[in-house]
């Protein structure tokens, strides 16, 4: 037999959401709007020259991202999508014997993309509460930590790192280890005590910021994430990086997002709103939640999950369930929210 890394065959897949034919998908936290028309003209005027390799510095994009942040250039890393970059992050501060930190449960290619670079994950619990154990995450530290993600707001749970916890956090972490503050849906975080990524990459010389165009901007099936991050990391994340790994369309079209940005926050506040209307309901019919700050809610379903999924099946939505844990709902348009709260009826909720 061929031979192959044991440690990568005992790896689970990761889990793509579902699609079943006439069902809604809430199960992805994709935007649940077309492109704008804007950003599909630019990426339709660059289908007549995809024979050529894209510009593997993605200087355009690059240039545009440190003005967008204040940033310089070099402090700029692309990659396709930002679980690309959280794997350059990865592969760039950590090998075999080394740990990467990061809550659980979080975004569930965490563990994943650190098996694979033969580091150590270290999960550390997240609270009664759901939000990061930032106590339990500094007692984790070890002379082997390399790299800790902060994610916020958390996926699944949506809850958030304050401000001053950030602040009280990165007081009692190590200067050499590079904390990561992955903002894929910072967008959708309306609240004011939330931690602001970027102004702790300019305060801080060990924090990198993750940020993604798949979720506000729409553009999840382009593939473009990048990080934000210190000139000597960046430069790193370049070396790692799959070459070509921004193709000419995402690049255009981010660019292109970045421009249309007003237009793109008018239908992140209608999702917003309609967190609102899904959390109200919800909690209106007995399911206790605590506040989520991403484009989802996470229902505490525990042991009853595999049968609340099925329910919402039977009913034509398609959420995310981790077994055992609970279930992620992506919050979509108006039509789909109310197929979701329907179908949701139809289950006993969980306190
Ligand atoms: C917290 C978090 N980070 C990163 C990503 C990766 O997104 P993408 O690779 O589409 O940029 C996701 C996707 O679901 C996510 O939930």
């Amino acid at each position: 037999m061929v031979y192959q890394r044991s440690a990568v065959e005992a790896l689970p897949a990761y889990v793509q959401g579902k699609s079943i034919p006439d069902a809604i998908k809430l199960s992805s936290n994709e935007n649940p709007y077309p492109p704008l028309e804007s950003v599909a003209e630019v990426v339709r005027e660059c289908a007549t020259s995809f024979h050529l390799y894209p510009d593997m510095s993605a200087a355009g994009l690059v240039a545009r991202l440190a003005e967008r942040w204040n940033v310089r250039p070099e402090e700029v890393a692309v990659g396709s999508g930002s679980v690309e970059v959280a794997s350059q992050l990865i592969h760039a501060s950590a090998g075999e014997g080394d740990e990467v930190m990061f809550a659980w449960r979080s975004f569930e290619a965490y563990p994943i993309l650190v098996q694979v670079a033969g580091a150590t994950p270290v999960p550390v619990p997240l609270t009664a509460d759901d939000r990061h154990d930032l106590d339990a995450m500094v007692a984790a530290i070890t002379d082997r930590t390399r790299l800790i993600f902060i994610c916020t707001p958390n996926n699944p749970t949506g809850s958030v790192v304050t401000r001053a916890e950030m602040q009280n956090f990165l007081d009692r972490v190590p200067k050499e280890v590079l904390v990561v503050i992955d903002e894929a849906y910072s967008h959708f975080d309306d609240d004011p005590e939330s931690v602001d990524g970027l102004e702790f990459f300019r305060s801080h010389p060990n924090v990198a910021v993750l940020h993604t165009f798949s979720k506000a901007y729409g553009l999840a099936g382009l593939r473009v994430g990048y990080a934000i991050a210190p000139e000597r990391v960046a430069t790193n994340l370049r070396r790692v990086a799959v070459p070509f790994g921004v193709s000419t369309l995402a690049q255009a079209a981010a660019i292109a997002s970045l421009d249309a940005e007003s237009e793109l926050q008018e239908r992140v506040d209608v999702i917003l709103g309609e967190r609102t209307r899904v959390v109200a309901k919800l909690r209106d019919s007995g399911w206790q939640l605590h506040d989520s700050l991403g484009n989802f809610v996470w229902l505490r379903t525990g042991s009853a999950t595999a049968e609340v999924d099925a329910i919402l099946r039977e009913h034509g939505v398609v959420a995310r369930a981790f077994l055992g844990d609970g279930i992620r709902v992506t919050i979509g348009s108006p039509e789909m929210n109310d197929r979701f709260l329907a179908a949701i009826g139809n289950t006993a909720p969980a306190a």
